[in-house]
């Protein structure tokens, strides 16, 4: 128990704005799952963040409870980290509105996110998105969150979260833990099958592999993945990113190394290494599918678990809140 006390704290959410797909696994998921020993770990499903883009409500509500069912079938233990729904939490909004009024126009002005999101949804630039990166720093300042782990695209985020602390920090004494970007060393970043040079994205069905699909739609989109005139099988980013992907996906799906791979299908073409990738996440999706399948039938044992971790994420929640409220000068209740 003492060396519990001691545990780092680590905060990560995905947004239930689409399906979870191999990239998720691969690129965040997995890690989590390696971390939950470690770790004091807190992981969220972001619904909040998600309406900053127009979301089906039935939707939405499906996906943010079939995203815990999903993060449970991968393997993270709903004993051993929080996991809840952040608008369960109202903690998140509540801190999130204070944030703001210690963040600068100009700064949110200056994230490479909202400027790409604000050109995809040009007919829709809401207030929310652009104070989409406060909520993420409420998110993880309200649990004192050290360390976490996030993709590259979401760093500058976690920075601008640090600002704001330190920033808040300074004017009020110290009230929260500066948090650092986590970039975990293994983990694969997994692109887009149908174009390699972009990131495997839950809004290109065709480019990327869910979670939950079957194991013939599997084989059809490592069938029609992008490779190269080429024929050889070896790892070479620049010239060969397809392929490379594909590699790094059957290495990631089988635990095999770089060298084992190239290895094993040296001399043979993309007509055997291909079906052999879309076999490997074929067996690694298996269990994953239909572990969630089962869970998902079982709604109570569901709605147990995000009710537990948002009571687990109140308690420490509202601690933090409290005293912002307190030293920002609200009147206490
Ligand atoms: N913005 C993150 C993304 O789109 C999701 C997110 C929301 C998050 N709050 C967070 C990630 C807090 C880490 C910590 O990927």
């Amino acid at each position: 128990m003492e060396n519990e006390a001691r545990k780092k704290r680590i905060f990560s959410g995905i947004q239930p704005s689409g399906e979870l797909t191999l990239g998720s696994y691969m690129g965040a998921i997995k890690n989590w799952v390696a971390l939950q020993d470690e770790y004091d770990c807190i992981y969220c499903i972001v619904d909040m963040h998600a309406i900053t883009v127009r979301q089906d409500p039935a939707q939405l509500r499906r996906r943010s409870v079939a995203q815990l069912a999903q993060y449970i079938a991968c393997g993270l233990d709903p004993q051993k980290n929080i996991m809840f729904i952040q608008s369960h939490v109202p903690q998140h909004a509540e801190l999130g509105w204070i944030l703001g009024c210690y963040t600068q126009f100009g700064e949110l002005s200056r994230m490479t996110q909202f400027k790409q999101k604000s050109q995809q949804h040009a007919d829709n630039i809401t207030a929310g998105l652009f104070t989409y990166p406060v909520l993420m720093a409420a998110d993880i300042l309200l649990y004192q969150a050290d360390l976490v782990p996030v993709g590259a695209d979401q760093k500058q985020h976690v920075e601008l979260c640090r600002d704001i602390a330190q920033r808040f920090n300074g004017v009020y004494s110290d009230t929260f833990t500066l948090p650092e970007p986590f970039i975990p060393k293994m983990g694969a970043r997994v692109m887009s099958l149908g174009n390699p040079d972009n990131k495997m994205s839950k809004s290109d069905p065709d480019g990327c592999v869910y979670l939950m699909d079957k194991p013939e739609e599997i084989r059809r989109k490592f069938k029609r993945a992008v490779t190269d005139s080429e024929t050889a099988v070896r790892f070479d980013k620049e010239n060969k990113p397809g392929v490379s992907n594909l590699l790094t996906i059957y290495c990631a799906a089988t635990g095999k190394t770089m060298e084992e791979a190239e290895e094993e299908f040296a001399g043979q073409g993309y007509g055997v290494f291909k079906p052999a990738v879309a076999d490997a996440v074929v067996e690694l999706l298996r269990p994953i599918r239909e572990e969630s399948e089962r869970l998902m039938a079982d709604k109570a044992y569901l709605e147990s678990v995000y009710r537990e971790g948002a009571q687990r994420a109140q308690y420490l929640a509202n601690k933090t809140l409290s005293k912002v409220q307190r030293k920002v000068g609200f009147a206490a209740r």
